[in-house]
């Protein structure tokens, strides 16, 4: 049982991350190396459960105990009781690697060390320990304390007691897991490449305006947000890097293609919300985007858009990457989408999505398109994934 816990970086994970332990009542020491930053999270703390309070969401006394449950550390030697370490810190492989070897020193030979990156291999980052089976990734979503998701990934080093008290332990603070494969993206910054990069190859064929194609994915897809919208909140910056190391760490495979628009928005500073303009413009006076209404074309870009997210998700099950329930699980729940892109395959029909990839396929001739071997194999055994 985890009762005491130790995060490293109080930025936007970290605080998060936080949270949710101390509501699971585990007691937290929460460090980082700038004072600022630790401020900043307590006041964020503060003002967020004072907020569930009003709600009629959590008790005050509740709020009161989850806040004194939280110390605010400065000093790493502080993390030595730790039962779970969980690195929340700048995405650098070698800054995490000192951190992980300065904290061994410091924590019992039975504390877990766990790092929430997001992109970085955690083999690479186990490494760096003199025990690395005691490494796990646990990668949270943002927010933490509202997204479900946590991609558990154990890495060829971590031993299988490890995983199964990773696993627990996510379970007790109210998560719901994806065990993923060590490999680039996990789940979600994998299957979710598409939404992202066909999205904007559609735009850069001229087939629709971002506002088109953001409508079709709303309306006709029932996402929350469109590709362009999701983007410019993401940040231009942080959206396209992840795509662009998605795409180096798969050794160029033309799916993962970043985009020339994003890029240049970014260079630009058109970052989404954060920098006011983006694909859209959100200063005060910015006149109404305006969409044609073509019901036609919108229905061609949603089926163009979820087939490639369909066949992501199916080719991340065919190279074993997790289990059809945990891919599912993993986009509705990390990312909100309105249903799991395996079972959507399902309700519409594996045969279709295997003579929607054709087509792409046959038209354009790009690897881009090939269809996932498992897609085919189902299509002609009359298979379906649930
Ligand atoms: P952030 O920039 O908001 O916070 C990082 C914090 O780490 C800062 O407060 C910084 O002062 C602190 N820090 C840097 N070096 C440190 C050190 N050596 N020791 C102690 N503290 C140190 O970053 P964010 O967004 O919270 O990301 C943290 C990690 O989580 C990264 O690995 C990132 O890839 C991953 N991640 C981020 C997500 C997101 O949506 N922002 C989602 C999932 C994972």
């Amino acid at each position: 049982m985890i009762q005491q816990v130790g995060i490293i970086g109080s930025g936007t994970m970290g605080s998060g991350i936080a949270q949710v332990a101390a509501t699971a009542g585990c007691t937290v020491y929460l460090f980082d190396t700038r004072q600022e930053a630790l401020d900043k999270a307590k006041s964020a703390h503060h003002k967020i459960l004072d907020r569930l309070v009003e709600k009629g969401r959590l008790t005050a006394q509740d709020r009161q105990a989850i806040g004194e449950r939280i110390n605010y550390v400065s000093q790493l030697s502080d993390l030595a009781s730790a039962d779970l370490v969980i690195e929340a810190i700048v995405e650098d492989l070698g800054i995490k690697k000192q951190v992980f070897q300065q904290l061994e020193q410091i924590v019992g030979s039975n504390c877990m060390i766990a790092t929430n990156t997001s992109s970085l291999s955690v083999a690479s980052i186990a490494a760096s320990l003199n025990n690395p089976s005691r490494c796990i990734g646990l990668h949270f979503f943002n927010p933490a304390p509202l997204m479900r998701l946590v991609e558990v990934i154990p890495a060829v080093q971590t031993a299988n007691t490890t995983t199964e008290q990773a696993v627990e332990a996510m379970k007790d603070w109210g998560k719901t897991i994806a065990v993923a494969k060590d490999t680039p993206g996990f789940i979600v910054n994998r299957v979710a490449r598409p939404f992202y990069g066909e999205a904007l190859r559609i735009y850069e064929e001229g087939m629709g305006s971002f506002a088109t194609i953001d409508r079709a994915m709303k309306t006709l897809g029932g996402f929350r947000m469109g590709p362009f919208e999701l983007m410019d909140f993401i940040g231009n910056d942080v959206n396209y890097t992840v795509t662009e190391t998605v795409f180096t760490a798969f050794y160029f495979d033309p799916r993962y293609k970043p985009s020339f628009t994003q890029k240049r928005m970014a260079e630009a500073g058109y970052l989404g919300r954060k920098s006011g303009r983006g694909y859209y413009d959100y200063s005060e006076n910015a006149a109404d985007e305006v969409v044609i209404q073509d019901d036609a074309l919108e229905q061609r870009i949603f089926e163009r858009i979820l087939v490639m997210l369909i066949n992501e998700a199916a080719d991340a099950l065919f190279m074993n990457i997790a289990t059809a329930g945990a891919i599912d699980d993993a986009m509705t729940k990390g990312v909100n989408y309105p249903k799991g892109l395996l079972a959507w395959a399902d309700e519409i029909g594996i045969d279709w999505c295997v003579n929607k990839m054709n087509v792409l396929y046959d038209t354009y001739r790009e690897d881009r398109y090939r269809c996932s071997p498992l897609l085919r194999m189902m299509a002609e055994q009359n298979q379906n994934f649930f």
